[in-house]
């Protein structure tokens, strides 16, 4: 079945279609203060898997405050070719699971979002089958799934890769103790999925514990799932026969509030972000304090959080870690930030090796950055210089249109169909923060940037 095809103009299925079809661009322009209110809705990373979580139990779940990004859509769509019946309006998502799905995910959907992965888990536990197409490497670093494997291994099912898929299988899961090499996100949430319906009790250790595995383990619980420890590094999950269907608001998006605590300071100006929880960016707050920032967190509807800028920025010296760390996901603002900042800092990458790819594009923006292995020495420049880049993953086009706010002259940042995976409605919300963001629908690929007059 073709996307665009059966895509419903109007319809978030229909936006997904028109993104996908479209190499659109913003048209960002410079010397920019933002000033005014955002709210921010529920997270990316959590809403997915809260998604893929559905399909553990037959029945109609209810997913609210869910954003309306083009990931949205995709995850909609795989869960539809499953035979589930979704749902999408006004923030809200009716997921309606069939007692007999599919248990099959193509390639087209996988290469266009890697979390489709996420469907493995529920899949084999519920099913004794699935078949998930391989999503190969990315812009950000190559992305194993071993882990994955290995959990499930543990639970007793058998996996095997054929003709690009990754093929699962097992009559019952059972309860193991898997100990993850790494604090990966996917994996942890991929095990967590399975081992709540495996036979007996599983502990798993070293999981990731970012506010998104939480909220997964909320879901969970509320579905009827036991598992304790969320928060800590080890989750035990006593395996049950069978979950409910549920109701349930996402957790907001600290990335997204993040990101405009990150463009407040960098165009010196005074944003509040509605509805975000200041302490999943403690980290990343105190860091923007250490700028000079001023940051509120006292906010008297207790939701969110202000941050001022008057001055320049000092340079921040930044480590990504999976959480309490800071985020990977706000490396490349960081970056931006640093690029304008007052003295040299370092950057170091610790989570994905292909992260600093994005450098060159802020490069030509007049920033000045060296990267070595996982490290980037940046030397702060008073202002960037408009030029055409290109976003190549949703937090780097971010980046970039941040950058663009503090350039001279208009800055095309083209490929912002990534920047749609993940945040919704940008360049409306920067416009009504006071910035000049345009987005123009290219015809295609040949775009060669604004007119030079
Ligand atoms: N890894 C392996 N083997 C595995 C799993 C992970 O080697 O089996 C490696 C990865 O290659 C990577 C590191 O471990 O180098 C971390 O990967 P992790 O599994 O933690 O990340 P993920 O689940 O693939 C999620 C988010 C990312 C976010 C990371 C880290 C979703 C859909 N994606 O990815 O978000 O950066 O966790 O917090 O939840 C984004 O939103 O832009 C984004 C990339």
């Amino acid at each position: 079945m073709n996307v665009a095809r059966s895509s419903q103009p109007g319809t978030s299925r229909g936006r997904a279609a028109q993104y996908h079809r479209r190499m659109d661009i913003f048209r960002v322009g410079g010397n920019a203060r933002l000033e005014g209110e955002v709210t921010v809705s529920g997270a990316k990373n959590s809403v997915l898997k809260l998604m893929a979580a559905t399909l553990l139990t037959p029945g109609t779940t209810t997913i609210n405050r869910a954003p309306d990004i083009l990931d949205v859509s995709i995850m909609s769509e795989v869960l539809r070719r499953l035979g589930c019946q979704v749902r999408f309006s006004g923030g809200t998502l009716t997921i309606a699971v069939p007692e007999d799905p599919s248990t099959e995910t193509d390639y087209q959907l996988v290469r266009r979002m890697r979390a489709s992965i996420a469907v493995l888990g529920p899949l084999v536990a519920r099913w004794g089958h699935a078949k998930v197409a391989l999503p190969g490497g990315d812009a950000i670093g190559s992305r194993g799934l071993d882990m994955h494997v290995a959990g499930l291994v543990q639970l007793g099912a058998q996996v095997h890769s054929e003709h690009g898929f990754l093929i699962a299988r097992a009559d019952r899961l059972h309860g193991a103790t898997i100990r993850l090499d790494f604090p990966s996100v996917g994996a942890t949430e991929n095990i967590l999925m399975a081992a709540v319906l495996a036979e007996g009790r599983t502990v798993i250790d070293n999981t990731a514990r970012e506010p998104e595995i939480i909220d997964l383990v909320q879901f969970l619980n509320k579905m009827g799932a036991q598992i304790e420890g969320e928060g800590t590094p080890t989750l035990v999950v006593d395996g049950v026969s069978q979950l409910k269907p549920v109701e349930h608001d996402t957790v907001p998006d600290r990335i997204v509030a993040g990101t405009w605590a990150m463009a407040a300071v960098m165009t010196r100006g005074d944003v509040t972000v509605r509805g975000a929880t200041a302490a999943h960016l403690e980290r990343v707050l105190d860091l923007l304090g250490a700028s000079g920032a001023m940051i509120d967190t006292h906010l008297t509807d207790g939701r969110g959080f202000r941050v001022r800028m008057n001055d320049r920025p000092k340079s921040i010296d930044v480590r990504t870690l999976p959480y309490p760390g800071f985020p990977t996901d706000l490396q490349p603002m960081a970056i931006a930030l640093d690029s304008i900042a007052q003295g040299s800092s370092i950057v170091t990458e610790n989570v994905f090796e292909g992260r600093f790819m994005f450098t060159n594009e802020l490069i030509r923006l007049g920033a000045s950055i060296q990267v070595d292995g996982h490290h980037a020495a940046i030397r702060g420049t008073e202002r960037l210089s408009s030029a055409p880049v290109e976003a190549t993953d949703i937090r780097a086009g971010a980046g970039l249109v941040l950058a663009g706010l503090v350039a001279d002259g208009f800055t095309d940042v083209a490929h912002v169909h990534h920047i749609d995976r993940g945040y919704p409605g940008f360049e409306q919300q920067l416009s009504a923060l006071g910035a000049d963001v345009r987005r123009i629908h290219a015809p295609d690929e040949d775009y060669f940037g604004p007119p030079s007059t």
